[in-house]
């Protein structure tokens, strides 16, 4: 059987990627998985683009660890998903903790995104621009850029992340948006709201944490898929992983995961414009889940052992059907 890579471009979509971070690059058997192309033609960096490692202190920029994965993709001949500009989580205390006007924190706001997009500039195929804007019941999240801004931080940086790379598609990212619901409703609104204010929108990114059992149905998936898409942008899962919610797992259970796993390949598959699947690392080994979900776990493609997981052959039997 082919990889999943080669076999989602033979149907029609751009990629297959993973997310991947710094500290695992040193770990070759991990790697020799991670850099075939063929199996995943898309890189995330998990970590070490987002601002407190870009710009740690007001106007002091550093890439050095971001371009150690976009160095990565590119030897690798991987597209490259470039994550995040602006997020209430990872943001050093100088932003969140300062006391702006409106008009420092835009300014803060369009120097950061100019440095960061104008240094990856022509390298990311997309910018995830707003991670996480809303709370789980559709609400604004009251972070310093809404405390201070209201919604118009938004359009402000997609304005700013285009100016900086006209070539990068600007996308909206968010988790729990997956299926219908006020936070869906609530995020057609920010697409809406930036068309509305004259900027570019061109995708929406669906993270895609799903737990076994609990995950929608393929139907469900492209429903609200197809509601983004007539808004005029593409989509994308952007972080996927399914998890058990308790361990150990069961036989069982690994076929769960693996029709849940199916069910947003197969809602991707089903959307022109849903233009590829990323997973938030394809390894137990380094997922985020047990050090954030105590004693859950397992959400990935492959077991720590790096031997692929009931789940990864139904992807790759569903990818090479399609
Ligand atoms: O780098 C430090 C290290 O020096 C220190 O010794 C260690 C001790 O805790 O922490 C390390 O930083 C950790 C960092 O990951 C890098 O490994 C942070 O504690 C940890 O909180 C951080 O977690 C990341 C998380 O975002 C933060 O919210 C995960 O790796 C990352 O996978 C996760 O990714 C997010 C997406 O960006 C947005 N969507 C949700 C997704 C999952 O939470």
């Amino acid at each position: 059987q082919a990889n999943l890579n080669q076999l989602a471009k033979a149907a029609g979509k751009l990629y297959f990627g993973s997310a991947t971070d710094n500290g695992e690059l040193s770990d070759s058997a991990y790697v020799a998985v991670l850099k075939n192309s063929n199996e995943f033609g898309q890189i995330t960096p998990g970590n070490t683009q987002k601002w407190q490692y870009t710009e740690p202190s007001n106007g002091v920029f550093s890439y050095t660890q971001g371009d150690v994965i976009t160095s990565f993709a590119q030897a690798n001949g991987q597209v490259l998903r470039c994550h995040n500009l602006v997020w209430h989580n990872q943001l050093p205390s100088w932003v969140s903790s300062g006391s702006w006007t409106a008009a420092q924190l835009t300014d803060i706001l369009n120097t950061h995104i100019a440095s960061e997009v104008g240094h990856y500039k022509g390298q990311c195929y997309a910018w995830d621009v707003v991670n996480e804007a809303l709370n789980d019941d559709g609400t604004y999240r009251t972070d310093v850029f809404y405390n201070v801004l209201g919604t118009s931080y938004i359009p402000i940086a997609f304005k700013a992340a285009a100016a900086a790379d006209p070539a990068a598609k600007l996308y909206y990212n968010d988790y729990n948006i997956e299926y219908s619901g006020a936070k869906a409703t609530a995020a057609l609104g920010i697409v809406k709201l930036i068309q509305n204010a004259g900027a570019r929108i061109d995708g929406v990114g669906f993270q895609g944490h799903f737990i076994v059992g609990g995950t929608p149905s393929q139907s469900a998936l492209a429903s609200v898929l197809n509601s983004f898409v007539t808004l005029g942008v593409e989509v994308a899962y952007t972080e996927v992983d399914v998890r058990f919610s308790s361990l150990p797992a069961t036989s069982a259970g690994y076929t769960q995961q693996a029709n849940d796993y199916a069910a947003v390949v197969g809602a991707c598959l089903a959307v022109s414009k849903c233009v590829g699947i990323t997973v938030w690392d394809f390894d137990d080994k380094y997922s985020w889940i047990p050090s954030t979900f105590s004693g859950q776990g397992e959400a990935c493609l492959y077991w720590q052992n790096l031997t692929a997981k009931p789940a990864y052959y139904k992807v790759q039997s569903l990818l090479a059907a399609a």
